[in-house]
């Protein structure tokens, strides 16, 4: 059996095949990001017209790398939302011409659950289990019960992880995406604490990262700290002891929150999955805690934590499995709650 993904959901343009035992046969991802970079942010306009340009190229380099021909090909999977809607509409309808033109199965997949699937493509799984999704759109935590059985126990109040970590790399004049950058900037550096976790009044699970945002624009504010455009080797100790600091409030905020998750579930793993779960100090800090409390944590390699379509392949094989199909007239969600 071989499913193929298709996840074009917001800036990366992304194909990949898997096979019936969830093997990665292939895995194609273009990243817009040298598009965006001089706009600081990811324009949806051009991101959706650049899906279009590439996303037949991307096809035949998938298909070319797991050594398959279109016709072997025995199930479509396509990221329907949430995202984007330009972006996601460029994929959806793809997938849904290839899978008319063949008279494929087709499979609209959530990317949230792509995300969280990417974990089994690592390591097994077991469950119950808690998995903090963290990335540029979303922070959320999930129990997971069965193969497809979520709930949801906390999301962002504000800001996304990944999105306060590209705010504050923008207003310190860090390079695009933030996140990469802030994090080879505070590598190996002892943090100073200067930001807080952030409590809920109501003591919900909820996150919130809009507070230490702001506390680092006041700092930037109050201690005159000006930003660095200049090559990331020559950025000033000021600004490497700041986004230290600001990382480790982010990292002690995931893991307070996920280790209430533990607690109150009994979860038998942790898994992170999502772009921000690439983070070294994150990665590091979870691990240990792992080995602190005996729960075993699954962190997917980087290439399966960023957006890419072996996620989403890799659910679509498990729905057409079961028999589940969706009709052609399947539309985007862009805001696509589970
Ligand atoms: O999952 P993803 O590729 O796309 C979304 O679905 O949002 O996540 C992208 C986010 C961006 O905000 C980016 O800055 C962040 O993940 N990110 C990181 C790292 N690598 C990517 N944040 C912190 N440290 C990293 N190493
Ligand atoms: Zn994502």
């Amino acid at each position: 059996m071989k499913i193929l993904g298709i996840e074009t959901s917001c800036d990366e343009t992304a194909v990949a095949v898997v096979d019936g035992d969830d093997r990665i046969l292939s895995n194609v991802v273009h990243s817009q990001v040298a598009i965006h970079r001089e706009y600081g942010g990811v324009v949806p306009e051009l991101a959706s017209r650049h899906h279009l340009q590439k996303i037949g190229a991307i096809l035949d380099q998938a298909l070319a790398e797991a050594g398959a021909t279109l016709e072997e090909i025995d199930g479509v999977a396509v990221t329907s939302g949430p995202g984007l809607v330009g972006c996601l509409l460029v994929g959806l309808s793809y997938g849904k011409a290839l899978a008319w033109v063949r008279g494929l199965p087709f499979v609209g997949v959530n990317h949230l659950e792509g995300h969280m699937r990417a974990a089994f493509l690592e390591a097994p799984v077991e469950l119950p289990a808690i998995f903090l999704v963290v990335s540029g759109g979303h922070t959320s935590l999930y129990e997971m019960t069965g193969e497809r059985e979520y709930e949801r126990l906390a999301r962002t109040r504000d800001d996304a992880a990944g999105e306060a970590y590209d705010k504050v790399a923008k207003l310190l004049g860090l390079s695009y995406p933030g996140g990469p950058a802030i994090d080879r900037l505070a590598a190996g550096r002892t943090p100073v604490p200067r930001f807080g976790v952030p409590k809920m009044s109501d003591g919900s699970l909820d996150f919130s990262f809009s507070g230490i945002k702001t506390a680092v624009l006041y700092h930037v504010r109050d201690q005159k700290v000006a930003p660095h455009h200049g090559p990331e080797d020559e950025t000033p100790e000021t600004i490497r002891d700041l986004v230290a600091s600001f990382q480790e409030a982010v990292v002690d905020t995931l893991i307070d929150r996920t280790l209430r998750a533990v607690d109150e579930r009994g979860a038998r793993t942790i898994a992170v999955v999502g772009g921000v779960a690439c983070n070294r100090r994150l990665r590091e800090r979870m691990l240990a805690v792992g080995v602190e409390r005996g729960v075993p944590i699954v962190f997917p390699r980087p290439a399966l934590c960023a957006d890419n379509a072996a996620m989403i392949a890799a659910v679509g094989r498990l729905r057409l499995a079961r028999g589940e199909r969706d009709p052609l007239t399947l539309n985007a969600d862009p805001g696509w709650q589970i």
